[in-house]
């Protein structure tokens, strides 16, 4: 729905598919996976409360609330738009591309991200049902109850989530790997090749980035990454 740092937009396709009619997305931000399988029981949780706000805003929002946002020209303050909270928030996050918190004004990057949202939004609009029956709740991972799901767990990486709001300071990755490992059902966990909290595959090298990462993966069940070896993608970037 909206842009996100560290969303799984561009490598969603590569992660197993669910197989367990309910997703739950422990480490929400943008949702990326659950927005592909919309049509499962969902539930999200942030302990980020812009996160928590901006789903609740899109859940009760009509196409016609959407669509009558207004575009954002280059230089255009949102703060003096008069925009309810959420939608400041939705536009926020929408004219700076891969941002950690909604911004009001754009930056360098304006021309792209300026017209992206005046075209996203009619997309948003459009995809406003997908999101109807989620359930959101702001907390922490570990106040989740365990339950039989298909748990797309993908917190701030170890060694790269410095920049949220709510980072990877606060997380301890061996209570994490631990809690991980203790959950009900199919456990998909996210990070880079370097972090060491679990026995991670390399998935794919990601481009685009100051310092080149490769995204990868841990599953209690089978998936297309297991026959690689993590020494030959660590030798390919270092
Ligand atoms: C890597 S992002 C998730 C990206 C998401 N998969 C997507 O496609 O956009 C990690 C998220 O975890 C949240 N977070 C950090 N610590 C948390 C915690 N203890 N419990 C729940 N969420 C947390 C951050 O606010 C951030 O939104």
């Amino acid at each position: 729905m909206f842009s996100y740092y560290g969303s799984k937009s561009k490598i969603v396709d590569l992660y197993p598919s669910p197989r367990f009619g309910k997703i739950i997305e422990p480490f929400a931000g943008s949702a990326r996976y659950s927005l592909k399988y919309f049509d499962r029981e969902v539930l999200l949780v942030d302990k980020y409360p812009v996160i928590v706000d901006l789903w609740d805003y899109l859940k009760s929002a009509s196409e016609k609330d959407i669509l009558s946002l207004p575009d954002v020209n280059m230089g255009d303050d949102i703060r003096e738009m008069g925009l309810d909270p959420g939608a400041r928030l939705l536009i926020g996050f929408c004219i700076n591309g891969g941002s950690t918190e909604p911004k009001s004004i754009g930056t360098d990057n304006i021309n792209r991200n300026f017209n992206s949202w005046n075209r996203d939004k009619k997309r948003i609009a459009r995809e406003l049902y997908k999101i109807r029956h989620w359930e959101i709740r702001l907390g922490s991972y570990e106040d989740i109850p365990n339950e039989s799901a298909s748990w797309f767990i993908d917190p701030p990486y170890q060694y790269g989530g410095e920049l949220y709001k709510v980072s990877n300071k606060s997380i301890d990755y061996p209570a994490l790997a631990k809690w991980s490992q203790q959950r009900e059902g199919q456990i998909i966990v996210c990070e880079n090749t370097r972090a060491d909290w679990l026995p991670f595959y390399p998935m794919r090298e990601m481009d685009g980035q100051a310092k080149r990462t490769v995204e990868s993966i841990w599953s209690n069940y089978p998936h297309n990454f297991a026959a690689r070896q993590i020494s030959l993608f660590s030798e390919a970037i270092s």
